[in-house]
Parts: structure tokens; sequence; C-alpha cells
């Protein structure tokens, strides 16, 4: 077999190998190769081997590229469980009035807020969604993340939602991240439908649903009649798109009750769409609680989350995605409680919530900051939630969150001497290169 590219000398290499999800005593097993001299062999897109620079340097022949990481940590690249990444405009005047004192409810009540960056998406053409999520693309790559789910959501009208999934499967084309899409038709309810709240989550079960799994079909063949013929999706991402579509709800004051989001989650699951849930945001309404009984593949946010709650989330395995960039953006202090999510064996994830609103947020490793000093997630612990554990949340910890042979090529090197460092330093960027699926697409 030929190595086309090898990382060798590395101080440690992070492998996360291992059952996912961790949770419980492993939340923080990295599963780490320390002696200074840590190698991971490529071949193709995927890894062949990882261990010690000497015997696997004797792996290489002349054609192999050598990548020296001597003083450096190597590690999975970094899986976002939760994004909104698509989206068109700003709402930095919003930042500006909350500063002033408004709350992000006073400015939704009003008009504002997702309904503002609602508007603007609708009203932006496919190509220029494409290109302004590009650039946030490449943003999150250049900070370490590789993968990366992705919500509609900023539709709320079928049409408009369409237009958000079709960006997305051409953003899975064009970019080197891999996308995990999610339909979130429900949002909030658009203002066309105020009043008539019920009638839109109708909307959302009888028209949009259906209508999105017929999406999720038709991308699988690509025909003239395809909504995204023109993409040309490799088959990797293609697979990805088909196999791990999500349906999510914002479950809270001021977006949908408990009831109406029992109602969409019930039909999403009998339509084949696994599950996630914006829960305890903002308010308790119970949706953590309905995450588990449905049995989600994850629950997102829980900043006011119970223990007993905790516990039901436990028991069913649903990840806990912890969303810290969320709580710093409003400015708020109410961390989700990362310590008793681990205490109660609950799998914890991360990711950024990167969204014009409460966090436009594109690093990973300022997550890891906040994970680690506000949510009380040991460093360790903070990793394994941001690679394999969002990975086992996403189904997909078979192909990507740790280095082993088998698995795709998602390597990232970090100009740190030991891996505490991660959530040790912000502000800056750590991560010196990124390889996906065994290129390197960033330094080097
Ligand atoms: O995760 N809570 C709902 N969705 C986003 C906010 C989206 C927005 O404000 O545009 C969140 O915080
Ligand atoms: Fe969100």
């Amino acid at each position: 077999m030929s190595i086309d590219l090898m990382i060798h000398s590395a101080n440690q290499v992070l492998t996360l190998a291992g059952d996912a999800p961790k949770r419980g005593a492993t939340q923080g097993d990295l599963a780490i190769t320390y002696s200074g001299d840590g190698a991971v062999a490529i071949s193709g897109e995927k890894i062949v081997a990882v261990g010690d620079t000497l015997d696997l340097l004797a792996l290489a022949g002349t054609h192999t590229r050598k990548i020296d990481a001597r003083g450096k940590i190597v590690l999975p690249g970094f899986v976002d469980a939760h994004t909104h990444a698509v989206f068109a405009g700003d709402r930095a005047n919003e930042f500006e009035m909350r500063l002033r004192g408004a709350t992000y409810l006073d400015i939704q009540k009003a008009g504002g807020g997702i309904m503002s960056t609602v508007r603007a998406t609708r009203a932006a053409s496919l190509d220029d969604l494409i290109a302004q999520a590009h650039a946030r693309l490449d943003t999150l790559l250049a900070h370490g993340t590789t993968t990366a789910e992705v919500k509609t959501g900023y539709g709320l009208d079928t049409a408009t939602e369409l237009k958000m999934l079709n960006a997305i499967a051409a953003l899975a084309a064009e970019h080197a991240i891999d996308l995990v899409p999610t339909f979130l038709g429900a949002h909030v309810v658009p203002e066309e439908f105020r009043g008539q709240e019920e009638e839109y989550v109708r909307v959302v079960v009888e028209e949009m649903l259906p209508c999105v799994r017929n999406w999720r079909l038709e991308i699988g063949k690509p025909s003239p009649q395809s909504p995204v013929s023109n993409f040309q999706l490799p088959t990797s991402n293609l697979q990805l798109l088909i196999s791990n579509l999500y349906c999510d709800v914002f479950c809270d004051d001021g977006a949908f009750t408990l009831a109406q989001t029992r109602r969409i989650l019930t039909r999403a699951k009998e339509l084949g769409f696994g599950l996630r849930v914006h829960a305890d945001e903002f308010a308790n309404l119970g949706a953590a609680a309905l995450a588990a009984e449905l049995g989600a593949a994850s629950a997102d946010h829980l900043m006011v989350t119970r223990r007993d709650e905790m516990r039901a989330l436990a028991r069913a395995g649903v990840v806990a995605v912890l969303l810290p960039g969320t709580t710093f953006g409003l400015g708020k202090t109410n961390f989700a409680d990362g310590r008793a999510f681990v205490e109660a064996g609950v799998p914890v994830a991360l990711g950024s919530d990167l969204n014009p609103g409460t966090s436009w947020c594109e690093s990973m490793p300022f997550v890891l900051a906040l994970a680690s000093r506000y949510e009380k997630l040991t460093t360790a612990e903070a990793i394994v939630a941001a690679t394999i554990n969002a990975a086992y949340s996403l189904g997909i910890a078979e192909r990507v969150g740790s280095l082993a042979p088998g698995k795709i090529a998602d390597v990232l090197i970090a100009d740190v001497p030991d891996y505490r460092h991660l959530a040790y330093r912000f502000g800056t960027n750590p991560i010196e290169t990124v390889i996906k699926r065994g290129r390197v697409v960033a330094g080097a």
C-alpha cells in the first residue's frame, strides 16, 4: 500500500480511539499516544496507520510527503455539531441594541431577530447565499472544523427552505468541509402566519416535511429534473446528504410550544428523519424530556435543564450538544452545566451555533476555551465533545471524529506542545495545518 502523506515526530497524537459516544468516566478519554514520536500515515483519503514514528516511517515510500510535527500535537478535525452557517446579511444593528439593554426576545417580538435574517435570506439569490456561506466555511476550516452540521430555518416557506437545502448541497459539492443537513422549518413562526401558529405547524408537517423528504430522494439520483443536477456532488458527499438528514425544532418562548414540537418531530420521525431539538435555551418547556422520549440524536443548548431531565437524556442515549458561544454571544452567564451532564452519564458534544443572531463564532478552539471555563468541562472532555461525540451525534462516528485506520483522513496539527493549550490559550488560532480527506487544505 502506498503512503501519500506521513505526519511524524509529534509531541502528542490524540487518537480519540475507542467506542463512541464517550460519556461519564470516558468523556475525557483522548486515547493519546505520548512519547514525542507520534505518527499518522495516510493513503488517498483514508488513515492507514497511527503509531510510532520509527515504525511508520518504515512504511513510507519515495513519493510519500512528510510533515514534521516536532513539538506540536496532532488530533482529528473538529466536528461542529450545530451551525446555522447558511444565511444572508447580518444583525450588527441588533447586537448594538442588545448592548444598550434590549433582550433577544424583545427584538424578536418587535419583528427583528430570526425574522430579519429570514427576510434577507428570502431576498438573496441561491448564488449569493452560497457565496456568503462559502466564505464562512473557509474560516471554519482554517480553525480546524472539517465536518459541520448546517441547518435551514431562515426560509420558513417551502421554496426558500429548499433554496437553503440546495445551497447546502452546492457547498457540500464545492467546499472541502463535509456538511450534514438539518431541516429547521420550525425555527420561528414567520410573520405572515402571526396569529395562525397552528396553521404554520400544519404547513411544516403536511407540506414542508414531505417536500424535504422528496428533495432527499431526488438528490440521490441526479437527473435533469433534480434541483441539484448542476452541482455534481462527489459520491461521498452525496452519501452524507442522503443518509443523514435531520429535522430540528426551536422549542422555546417566542418559538414553538412543546405540543407543536412533539407534532412536528413525531411526523419527521415517521418520515425517516433523525431528530435534533433546540431545547432549554431561554425557557424550559420540557423539550429535553421530549428528546429523550422520541429517541432524538441530540438535544442542543440545554442552558436551563434540570437534573432529572439530564438523567432521562442519559437513559435514552441522547447526545447533549452544548453551545457556549451562544451564551457568550448573548452576553449572558447562565452557561449549560457541562459538568452535571458528564456526571449524569450524558454524552456531551459541542458546537459553535454559528448564526447571525446569537453566536457569530467560526472557531471551535474558542468554543473549547469557553466550554472549559464556563461549562466546567476539562480540556480533554471538551476535545472529545468537539470530535468523536459530535460525530456520533450526527451519525457519522464510523467515518470521522477519531484517528484510526480506515477512517477518513481529517487531521489537524496544532502548534502547541500539549493538548491542554487548546483551551488554555484563546483569541488566536492554534491550528497550523488542516488535512481534509488526505489533502492539505490549510497551512503546511
Ligand atoms: O441557536 N435559537 C434559535 N436559533 C439560533 C438563533 C438564530 C438566530 O438568532 O438567527 C440559536 O441561538
Ligand atoms: Fe441554533
